[in-house]
């Protein structure tokens, strides 16, 4: 029937650090959707996906309710919810950490140093769990945000909260002590998605997958004298055969390949002494394998 098509609901935060970059990561999946910053709801023009923007903290418990189905969501606030939802797919983005952090003046001499002190956090159950299971006895405060002013106005000792760059922390006179956990962006589902949403579902998953798999690659290309061939396409990191082709220059080849981008550096300095030259490293938009 005309209307009825089936619409995978994802949730992704209204506002906030994931914001941008959970609209972008399906822009990169090839899907269009009609923005409007104060609309809650939106459908994607050429895929069967409604976007539901949210406040962060909400989602998980309507993820568990069925409101949406799939959700860009911290893992950090997973963990602090606690709901039954299912992690389908790690993002990369938005990497960050929860982490004690106390005034740069104190003496912290290992986690003994929090017993008896006054935490505020805004993840009081991600906290707790971790005091009990390290044996601490501490206050936790409860806050639900500006958590890092709570020790310079004397309502704690110790705050624990999300660090991505530190500024924050450094801009408040505090250093980080402890990291609890480390969090980035992750896709969830809700425990009852009907066999139509799990169908779309496995759609995006492929879609994402080959966009993750390119932000971390980079096509590399390089000229090598035919007798070095084998040993530069040794030194490469890569899991199959080079292409290689022939330059009108006599003796020479070009050599091209997929790398990972944090292996590049390793292996520059080798390609470049075994002859090697003219190394041109540039991005992938999307790796299908
Ligand atoms: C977190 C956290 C800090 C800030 C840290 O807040 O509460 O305020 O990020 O980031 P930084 O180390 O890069 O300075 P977030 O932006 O997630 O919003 P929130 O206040 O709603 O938690």
């Amino acid at each position: 029937m005309a209307g009825t098509e089936t619409r995978l609901r994802i949730a992704i935060q209204k506002s906030g650090r994931l914001n941008e970059d959970s609209v972008q990561v399906l822009k990169d999946c090839g899907i269009v959707i009609d923005n409007g910053k104060d609309q809650l709801k939106a459908s994607a023009r050429n895929f069967p996906l409604e976007v539901l923007y949210l406040r962060n903290d909400d989602i998980p418990q309507y993820l568990e309710d069925g409101v949406a189905d799939i959700a860009i969501v911290g893992e950090n606030l997973l963990v602090e919810k606690q709901r039954n939802v299912q992690v389908i797919q790690r993002l990369g983005f938005s990497k960050c950490r929860l982490s004690l952090a106390v005034p740069k003046d104190a003496a912290v001499n290992g986690l003994n140093y929090f017993n008896g002190k006054r935490i505020a956090t805004s993840y009081p159950a991600t906290l707790r769990k971790f005091l009990a299971d390290n044996g601490i006895g501490a206050d936790i405060h409860e806050i639900s945000g500006s958590v890092e002013i709570a020790p310079n106005i004397g309502l704690a000792d110790a705050i624990c909260d999300l660090v991505s760059s530190g500024s924050t922390l450094f801009k408040n006179g505090l250093e980080e002590a402890h990291v609890i956990l480390k969090s980035e962006a992750v896709l969830a589902a809700g425990p009852n998605l009907s066999v139509e949403a799990k169908e779309i579902l496995q759609k995006l998953t492929f879609r994402l997958t080959a966009v993750l798999r390119a932000r971390r690659s980079k096509y590399i290309l390089m000229n090598v004298p035919n007798d070095r061939i084998d040993i530069v396409s040794r030194i490469l990191p890569v899991l199959k055969s080079p292409t290689v082709m022939p330059l009108a220059e006599e003796g020479w080849s070009s050599l091209h390949s997929v790398i990972d981008e944090d292996k590049f550096w390793d292996v520059i300095d080798e390609l470049k002494a075994n002859g090697a030259e003219g190394i041109l490293v540039v991005p992938i938009e999307k790796m299908v394998v």
